[in-house]
């Protein structure tokens, strides 16, 4: 055999075995955490109305908290002034009530995947702060009402803040100001009184979005507002963020008097030519970065799992003022990072891999914290 062939019969192997060399583990990812916090995943309408059965079984296995994925947003859930498209919503609940999951509403007032007329008049304007204001009081009480008692908490509103701490200029912002928050935790709370009530934002780690909500939970709670919890969604990479500023934030917003939430895990494990996670930031596609479409070879393999490691390690050690961990999909073939901000590309973000098998990290931590050898 020539070497150059046996060469890469040996590496297409390493690859290979990078994806799928795990022993068969039998325990869930939700039982090696214990009752520390919930472990959630984002799931899809497939999921939920069992065209994906396989996701579908691999959710009721290994999590017992879940939010949807997009069926809940305005510009699905409300796309039209007076129609409702409940359907998707009302399978996502009950498969949640089905099988005695924590149920995570996402999201309520957001810019992104806003309904086209919920912002503007007959002329393509904006509309006016009165009428945004009863828009958004019709919304958030037939979503937030329909689902009440059933749903744990909402995202209710949902990246509203930059990095360096101002308000986000969004539409809610420019036609209400920033009184567009407290408005949207009244009005959920009024719709369902029970329910846990969340603010969610990307980039939490930036000392800007820190203060500011340190500063927005104390504003809120001055008001007699209920707010229960801040989400840090926590789309990272294998370089960023800094894992001691996102602790510092996580501590910050423990101690400002509200449970923390990390609400949509993923890693990627591609070069990031875009931070955050605002999804109208994208980049276009080149084959370099894309370097991993036929497996993660075993060197950046180790160098994701100890990412996410430390990552494990932060939340564990935090495990107080943790109520919840939620990764953004079930597996890596189902995450949205495979499509933004680069469309079409092959990424590993997840806790399960495209087998919908464990990654080591969580084999790893089983035997750390439950000395499970699998
Ligand atoms: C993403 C979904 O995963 C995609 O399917 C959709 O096309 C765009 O939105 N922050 C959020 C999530 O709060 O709702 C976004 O979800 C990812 C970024």
């Amino acid at each position: 055999m020539k070497p150059n062939l046996l060469l890469s019969l040996l590496t297409a192997g390493c690859i290979i075995s990078a994806c799928a060399s795990q022993p068969p583990n039998e325990t869930a990812v939700k039982d090696i955490f214990g009752d520390r916090f919930t472990i959630g995943t984002a799931v899809t309408v497939n999921q939920t109305n069992g065209d994906d059965p396989i996701g579908q079984q691999a959710i009721i296995r290994h999590f017992n908290s879940i939010v949807a994925e997009n069926c809940m947003k305005c510009e699905k859930i409300h796309p039209e002034k007076d129609s409702y498209n409940w359907q998707p919503a009302d399978e996502f609940v009950e498969f949640g009530v089905k099988n005695n999951m924590e149920i995570i509403g996402h999201c309520l007032i957001w810019h992104s995947q806003c309904a086209p007329w919920f912002l503007v008049n007959e002329k393509g304007d904006y509309v006016s702060a009165d009428t945004l204001r009863q828009r958004m009081k019709d919304h958030i009480y037939a979503v937030a009402g329909r689902y009440k008692g059933k749903i744990k908490g909402w995202d209710v509103v949902n990246e509203a803040i930059m990095e360096d701490g101002s308000y986000r200029k969004s539409p809610f912002y420019e036609i209400l100001g920033e009184e567009f928050i407290p408005l949207a935790f009244q009005y959920a709370h009024e719709a369902d009184p029970d329910a846990e009530l969340y603010l969610n934002d990307y980039s939490m780690a930036e000392k800007g979005k820190r203060e500011t909500y340190v500063r927005l939970i104390k504003q809120l709670k001055e008001r007699g507002l209920r707010i229960d919890g801040i989400g840090m969604q926590s789309h990272v990479g294998l370089d960023y963020p800094d894992l001691t500023e996102y602790e510092k934030s996580l501590k910050a917003f423990a101690a400002a008097g509200v449970n923390v939430m990390v609400t949509e895990l993923d890693l990627t494990a591609l070069p990031a030519p875009v931070g955050g996670a605002n999804i109208s930031d994208t980049a276009e596609y080149n084959d370099s970065l894309n370097p991993y479409k036929d497996g993660l070879p075993v060197d950046m393999d180790a160098k994701w799992n100890s990412r996410m490691k430390s990552l494990m390690d932060i939340y564990l050690r935090n495990a107080d003022a943790i109520t919840r961990v939620t990764a953004w999909g079930v597996c890596d073939g189902d995450s949205w990072r495979n499509g933004w901000p680069v469309p079409g590309r092959t990424d590993y973000p997840l806790f399960l891999d495209r087998n919908h098998e464990m990654k080591p990290f969580l084999i790893e931590l089983d035997k750390e914290l439950n000395n499970n050898e699998g």
